[in-house]
């Protein structure tokens, strides 16, 4: 039996893929699994019962990663699983920044006593007219999951497609339309583009990356669309940007108290992944992640320790080990098995940065002898016999 407790909800549709062996519990102390979506973790005691969170969406920086790690938790994301809804949220900034449309709906929504309103319309409407997106140059920063999608989209609307990426993968670059163009570094998008639309995750690299020397390399004029995190752009720049019209108009999905009160601001309330199809495929895609981690060990979509599948056990036993990346641990780990005289049929040992991951099959059964005497190794984090 594994508990599992929900800090947000989460859609039914993943739920009730979890069988008869997971319970629910609102103690979070006593979890296993955590299913999370935007609720912080940060401040929350991490139990030794802890063993994996999975986050229902791509961002994770409501997530003491790095705490996770040192504690051997495994941190999922949904990569991919709401990329669709961000992309259309993102075809409306889009629009919203060229055309005053909700100038337009406004005036509307005012006249709604007027019985000439058909004709004052056509005197009114001057001040709510825009420019079109086709032949607009487009700049994409970040060419993951959804960055792909939103450069592919715009390219079909038949915007000069400009896209960088320093960690584009394999996979991202062959599914990004041939017309799309892959430059190497940001100051080329700055330079070239009229729109330029942010799609990174927030890191310590990538805090304020949106700032004043940044502005200062675009063009005047500048429409920016922010459906990624607040922080990824500096509050005072973008201030600044906007009212020396640098930035014409920020499109963003993450409004704090200081964007809100800005000029030419356009702002959602965090609403990329918020249709019923992203959060039906986040909760799926988190459920299996948990449900693979749970019971067979597997790890598939981690943010904080290397992928490492080996499949469902078809051994006796299956013991996992999350450790530091240091040498000598391999055959620490494997000491303890050759000196109970247990057969090891299958290791697979994968690391990422600091920390690493060791899937044990043996032909004998798992004990907690076996356990106590991994995780007396120095630098083991967690140890799960899971057969
Ligand atoms: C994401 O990071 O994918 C989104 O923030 C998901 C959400 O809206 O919860």
């Amino acid at each position: 039996m594994f508990k599992y407790t929900c800090l947000n909800p989460i859609a039914d549709i993943g739920l009730k893929n979890l069988t008869d062996d997971y319970k629910v519990t609102e103690n979070i102390a006593e979890a296993e699994a955590v299913l999370v979506r935007s609720a912080s973790m940060h401040d929350m005691e991490l139990s030794d019962n802890l063993c994996a969170v999975a986050r229902a969406g791509a961002g994770v920086n409501n997530i003491p990663l790095d705490e996770c790690a040192k504690k051997g938790i495994v941190v999922f994301n949904t990569p991919g699983a709401n990329a669709n809804g961000v992309k259309e949220l993102f075809v409306s900034s889009m629009l919203l920044a060229a055309r005053d449309i909700v100038g337009g709906i406004n005036w509307v929504k005012e006249n709604k006593e007027n019985a000439n309103i058909s004709k004052d319309m056509e005197k009114a409407k001057k001040q709510f007219a825009g420019t079109e997106l086709m032949g607009k140059k487009i700049g994409v920063i970040g060419l993951g999951a959804i960055g792909v999608l939103v450069a592919n989209v715009a390219n079909r609307m038949k915007m000069e497609v400009y896209g960088v990426d320093p960690f584009l993968s394999v996979h991202n670059a062959l599914s990004l339309s041939r017309d799309v163009t892959i430059v190497k570094s940001y100051d080329e998008i700055y330079k070239e583009c009229d729109y330029i639309t942010i799609h990174v995750p927030l890191l310590e690299d990538t805090k304020g990356m949106l700032n004043k020397e940044a502005f200062a390399k675009m063009k005047d004029g500048v429409v920016i669309i922010n459906m990624a995190r607040d922080t990824l752009v500096n509050d005072d720049d973008m201030k600044e940007a906007l009212e020396s019209g640098k930035v014409a108009k920020y499109v963003t999905d993450f409004p704090n108290p200081a964007v809100v009160n800005m000029p030419n601001v356009i702002a959602t309330p965090h609403l990329g992944a918020s249709t019923e199809e992203s959060e039906d495929n986040c909760a799926i895609m988190a459920v299996d992640e948990i449900r693979n981690f749970m019971e067979n060990g597997n790890i598939v979509n981690s943010v904080n320790f290397p992928n490492c599948d080996a499949g469902t056990c078809d051994t006796k036993g299956r013991i996992t080990i999350a450790h530091k990346n240091i040498p000598a641990m391999i055959s620490s780990i494997t000491h303890v098995f050759s000196d109970a005289s247990v057969n090891i049929a299958n290791i697979i040992n994968k690391s990422r940065g600091d920390y690493a991951y060791c899937i044990v099959d043996i032909d004998s059964e798992s004990t907690e002898d076996m356990v106590q005497k991994l995780v007396n190794i120095d630098g083991v984090l967690k140890v799960r016999i899971v057969k």
